[in-house]
């Protein structure tokens, strides 16, 4: 269904509704004669009219990282997901770890998006995330003993490319004698090399046996110099895998589908699609901290060629920030605090890695980096988080810019010498204390948090419209109240 307001901006004004019910959703043609931005005005006599076309189809929204990732993007989505049709993962794979809480207990995903929690919600996994079959069916395996269904609302994309065992082995192999990077040694960074290589292996090639044992041979060829400078038994591993694949290619068969022509219907048929991003931007390929960063493009750019939509299907971008910074692995970090602070932080916001259990490097807000992402995926909302974690502290600083060799950074600067040894510039604020958790209006919160937010927004560009300030899903400030994310 399509609707249209007619407005006569002159004179006295009568507002009037065309319902185009001629024009089946599902055929595809409405959207391409009704653009929702499309505005036509027609002067008749001394009356000028407006007509806004809009529809209901532009339902996708995208909720991101804007740091190094653990935002707390998982609580987040899964605060939005009731409102949502499908949650959709486009990049990345079980590097991730999103914490929920599910019946009152913590709850780790890796790959499943978090809408599963939602019995009624289909959860996609698309071409642009790398997907290891073993971690895939043992995730499965821990939702069916929670009684979670999974049937029918999960689906894989079948140019998916599989994680492997020797991409884990060849992830090890690299950070001991490469540049180390700090990975979660999943696999990922290999697994996305090989795709780039023309090697890979895809979910589709996985369910075909001739193909799948044909490419294994190639892959296992050519990994064979690197697998044996490590006197990994070569045939020990394949007789793993085949194994492995004897299992697995049938159980994940049952899964798996063309990811982008169910969005496209989706898309077509008016269904909310929230794309939920793993890591953050600032681990992103190309626009992060190279080469400290993740294989994939977290970024909003990579669900185009992550999933297959349109660039101009997507309209809210929600960038969700800590009120501080954490990182895991190696690489610059430019307000990482090596001393009593950090460890409150840390210990405060229990910052240790939801994947690997390393503890996270903590530091002082970065407005340069969260400036960055915002630019990088157009964030239109922010949704600050853990909050609550920064009570008790006398002085709070926020980086403004960098400085390096006496020159002044306000954007992030690409070269590694002055990401590695710029020094922050900082804004000194008060702190604040008391009991900020179960706190539900602005206004309730202690003044300097209500100052530290507001100054915040200022210097990322961005209005802050949700705050978190806890794990559980009702532990929300609604800044901007009745929001409409889907609109
Ligand atoms: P990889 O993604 O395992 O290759 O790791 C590359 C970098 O990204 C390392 O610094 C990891 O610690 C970091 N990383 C990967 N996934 C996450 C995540 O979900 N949260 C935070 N850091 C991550």
């Amino acid at each position: 269904m399509r609707v249209s307001c007619v407005q006569i901006t002159s004179g006295s004004f009568v507002i009037l509704q065309f319902l185009f019910d001629l024009l089946p959703s599902s055929s595809g043609l409405g959207h391409r004669i009704f653009n929702p931005a499309t505005r036509v005005q027609i002067s008749l006599g001394a009356f000028n009219f407006n007509y806004y076309w809009r529809a209901k189809f532009m339902s996708v929204l995208v909720v991101l990282g804007t740091q190094w990732g653990d935002e707390g993007k998982g609580k987040v989505v899964h605060y939005l997901a009731e409102q949502a049709d499908l949650i959709v993962r486009y990049q990345g794979g079980n590097n991730a770890g999103h914490t929920l809480i599910y019946q009152g207990e913590p709850f780790v995903l890796h790959l499943i998006p978090s809408g599963i929690l939602f019995p009624e919600k289909t959860c996609v996994i698309t071409n642009g995330v790398v997907i290891d079959p073993k971690a895939f069916k043992e995730e499965i395996d821990i939702l069916h003993s929670k009684r979670i269904p999974t049937d029918k609302r999960i689906f894989i994309s079948e140019q998916a490319h599989v994680i492997l065992p020797y991409h884990r082995i060849i992830d090890g192999i690299f950070e001991s004698y490469n540049i180390k990077i700090g990975t979660t040694k999943k696999g990922i960074g290999p697994a996305y090399a090989d795709k780039v290589n023309r090697l890979g292996i895809r979910v589709i090639d996985y369910l075909e046996d001739s193909v799948f044992k044909e490419l294994l041979e190639k892959n296992l060829n050519a990994k064979a110099p690197i697998l044996n400078s490590q006197n990994v038994n070569i045939a020990k591993l394949r007789q793993e895998i085949i194994t492995e694949h004897n299992e697995l290619a049938p159980f994940l068969k049952r899964f798996v589908l063309d990811t982008r022509l169910l969005l496209e219907k989706s898309i077509n048929n008016n269904k909310k699609i929230l794309f939920e991003s793993a890591q953050g931007s600032l681990l992103d390929l190309d626009f992060g901290t190279y080469p400290f960063v993740t294989s994939s493009n977290p970024t909003v750019g990579g669900i185009c060629c992550g999933a297959g939509i349109e660039p101009k299907k997507i309209k809210n971008i929600l960038g969700v920030v800590k009120a501080y910074t954490t990182r895991v692995g190696e690489g610059p970090f430019t307000t990482e605090l090596s001393n009593k602070v950090g460890d409150i932080l840390r210990y405060k916001g229990q910052e240790y890695g939801a994947t690997t259990g390393r503890p996270r490097r903590c530091g002082w807000f970065d407005a340069v980096i969260v400036r960055h992402s915002s630019k990088v995926n157009g964030i239109n909302h922010l949704i600050l988080t853990k909050l609550d974690c920064m009570a008790g502290l006398d002085k709070i600083n926020i980086c403004v810019a960098y400085k390096y060799k006496g020159n002044i950074y306000k954007d992030f600067p690409a070269s590694r010498t002055i990401q590695k040894s710029a020094v922050p510039i900082y804004e000194e604020m008060d702190g604040f204390t008391g009991k900020i958790k179960g706190i539900t209006k602005f206004n309730d919160l202690p003044i300097n948090a209500q100052k530290y937010v507001k100054r915040l927004e200022q210097l990322v560009g961005v209005k802050i419209d949700l705050i978190s300030l806890g794990r559980k899903r009702d532990e929300v400030i609604e800044v901007t109240e009745n929001i409409n994310w889907f609109n």
